[in-house]
């Protein structure tokens, strides 16, 4: 099921999307008694991840009970300003009362091959051998890549490991990245979108021919979501 909401302005999809982790992450403490997030990297969430770290929305996600991993990083030391994990602890998980445990930074301290194993070994392990998560946010660039699953890499034909080492075409180029197997047996993926920048892609993806982009072939067993600002859904 695909459910496309554009919202007035970045602010506005901004709360919507953290409304919409909070009530996911409730429900699934409820049933599972935790909630599994894969975050996504790039500017777009970093207003998101603050709403998260603010009030009312802090006080309203059950952070003693969500396990936080990363969809994709960059392979670059975990100090510096462009591993995706520093934005997601700077704007949100260094300000939040999430259990340190909880969180699963990418290990890029690792060589490049066995940093992706390990990875994909520790959420193989986390999830005793069936990776589901209940929440995987991801981003599009305007090439149409998701996670880092870029146009015409190999990484989009894996089909057994759960995540992957490639390259990209940016000047950040090594990367390790979440696969399709493991992005389309979630329960829920949401993309948030937003920026005049992005509706150019944005409409090659939801109007334009199907499967053409990286970013069309996240088909998840579960819910997809579209979250889009007005700026972004332009084209539409
Ligand atoms: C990354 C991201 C990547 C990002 C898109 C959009 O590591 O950069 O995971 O997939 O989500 O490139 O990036 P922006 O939000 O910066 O436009």
């Amino acid at each position: 099921m695909k459910n496309v909401k554009v919202f007035e302005d970045t602010a506005k999809l901004n709360q919507e999307a953290a409304e919409f982790i909070i009530a996911t992450a409730n429900k699934a403490v409820n049933v599972y008694g935790r909630f599994t997030i894969a975050l996504c990297g790039g500017s777009t969430p970093k207003g998101l991840y603050e709403l998260l770290a603010s009030e009312p929305y802090r006080s309203a996600m059950p952070w003693e009970e969500t396990f936080v991993f990363w969809g994709d990083e960059r392979y670059v030391t975990a100090a510096t300003d462009d591993y995706n994990g520093t934005l997601a602890t700077k704007a949100m998980l260094g300000h939040v009362p999430i259990p340190e445990p909880n969180i699963y930074p990418v290990p890029t301290h690792l060589p490049l091959a066995e940093a992706a194993d390990a990875y994909d070994k520790e959420i193989d392990s986390f999830f005793e051998g069936e990776a589901v998560f209940d929440l995987i946010l991801l981003g599009v660039g305007e090439d149409g890549h998701t996670a880092s699953l870029f146009p015409n890499s190999e990484a989009l034909n894996e089909q057994d490991k759960i995540v992957v080492a490639t390259t990209a075409p940016h000047k950040i180029a090594e990367r390790i990245t979440f696969t399709y197997p493991l992005i389309n047996a979630a329960d829920n993926v949401m993309f948030i979108v937003a920026g005049n920048s992005k509706a150019d892609i944005m409409k090659e993806i939801l109007n334009g021919e199907a499967e053409k982009y990286p970013a069309q072939l996240v088909q998840p067993e579960g819910n997809l979501y579209w979250y889009l600002d007005r700026a972004a859904a332009s084209k539409l």
